[in-house]
Formats: C-alpha cells, sequence, structure tokens
C-alpha cells in the first residue's frame, strides 16, 4: 500500500503536520512518497492508495502555488477523460486534506472554505475524500494575530502535542483504509 504527501508551507507549520503524518503511516508500514508542490510536477495521483495534500489558509483559499499545482493536475486527468459526470467512485482511491491556519479574524472559518475547496479536485475525480483536518498554526511575523485573534494565544503552534495527535489520527485513518479493504 502507497501513499504520497504532497503540502506547501512558508513558515514551516504545514510541513511539520506533514512530517507527523508521515510518521503515523510510517508506524503503520506504509510506503511514502514525500513532495512540495513545486515537486510533485506531474506525480499521478491515481498510482497511490491515498493522498494527502497539505497547505495554510491564505484569506481562506490555498495559497496560489498549491492552487496552480491542483488546477495543472486537473487540467491533465480532464483531457483523459478522468472527470466524469457523477464523479464515481474509484475504489481504494483516497484523499486526506489538511490545511493550516491561524483564524485571526473569523477562527475556523477561515480555514474551512480553503479545505473543502481542495478536497473537490479530488471528489471530482472518484476520490474518497476521507477527512480534512484543520490545524492550528502560529501566523509567523505578525504578533497581534498569534496572541489577540479569535483563536488567543497560538504561538508555538502546532505544539508538540497537536503533533502527537496528528500523528494517533493518521495511524487511526489507516486503519480505516485497511478495514475498508478488507471488506471490500
Ligand atoms: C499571506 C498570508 C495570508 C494569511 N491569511 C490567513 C487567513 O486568511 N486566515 C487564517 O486563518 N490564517 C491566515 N494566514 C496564516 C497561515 O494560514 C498560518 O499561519 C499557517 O499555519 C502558515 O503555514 P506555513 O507556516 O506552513 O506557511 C495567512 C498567512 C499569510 C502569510
Amino acid at each position: 500500500m502507497k501513499a504520497a504527501i504532497i503540502y506547501w508551507s512558508k513558515g514551516g507549520n504545514t510541513e511539520k503536520v506533514a512530517w507527523a503524518i508521515k510518521e503515523g503511516l510510517e508506524a503503520s508500514e506504509v510506503e511514502v512518497n514525500f513532495y512540495r508542490t513545486e515537486e510533485a510536477g506531474d506525480l499521478d495521483w491515481f498510482d497511490y492508495d491515498l493522498v494527502c495534500v497539505g497547505f495554510p489558509s491564505y484569506r481562506w483559499h490555498p495559497p496560489e502555488a498549491v492552487d496552480s499545482y491542483l488546477k495543472n493536475r486537473m487540467g491533465e486527468y480532464r483531457q483523459q477523460g478522468r472527470v466524469k459526470t457523477g464523479s464515481p467512485r474509484v475504489p481504494g482511491k483516497n484523499a486526506l486534506v489538511f490545511c493550516t491556519y491561524s483564524g485571526p479574524h473569523t477562527g475556523l472559518n477561515e480555514a474551512i472554505p480553503a479545505g473543502k475547496y481542495v478536497g473537490q479536485f479530488f471528489d471530482h475525480l472518484g476520490f474518497e475524500v476521507l477527512d480534512e483536518w484543520y490545524v492550528v498554526g502560529e501566523f509567523h511575523g505578525h504578533m497581534e494575530h498569534s496572541t489577540k485573534g479569535r483563536l488567543g494565544d497560538i504561538r508555538g503552534r502546532p505544539s508538540q502535542e497537536d503533533l502527537k495527535e496528528i500523528k494517533e489520527k493518521t495511524i487511526k485513518l489507516w486503519q480505516r483504509i485497511r478495514d475498508m479493504g478488507v471488506s471490500r
């Protein structure tokens, strides 16, 4: 069984979460390919049992680089006729979306639209979007947003505790994938 982790990170928060997911998958004895979006190029999502995509929320959207990456891949799949009306499920193809955010103004609502948007690329291709994980991350270079925002004092997040939780959630997620495989 194989998983890909594809992520974009400017300040390192999303990268930490990506590593924690990698640790969780490796603890489950899954082969993991790990890429920044810049390196992922024409990587074929259909080669994997699970594709994990991570990014920070920028004004409740994914950053431009992530959006371009996803649109390019989607354009290719559309040309190949893989975006079908009704988006029938492709058995054994799963996705996980993870989004870090600081929520200085409206909290979690600043991340959910970005996560839902990215999930749609996979949903349209017939992947099962197993979950969206929204992880709090310090707003680097903007102290007020890290101390006085809707989420309070978020300096140092994601913390070791947050990352431990991510690793544990990943182990459970993989168990779910394995169970689905057994029942098919
Ligand atoms: C240009 C920019 C725009 C941002 N916009 C938002 C936003 O609208 N909502 C939010 O919750 N966080 C916002 N953030 C905070 C980041 O989403 C958050 O700190 C994230 O964890 C950074 O991830 P990274 O360290 O992997 O780059 C923004 C950060 C930057 C640099």
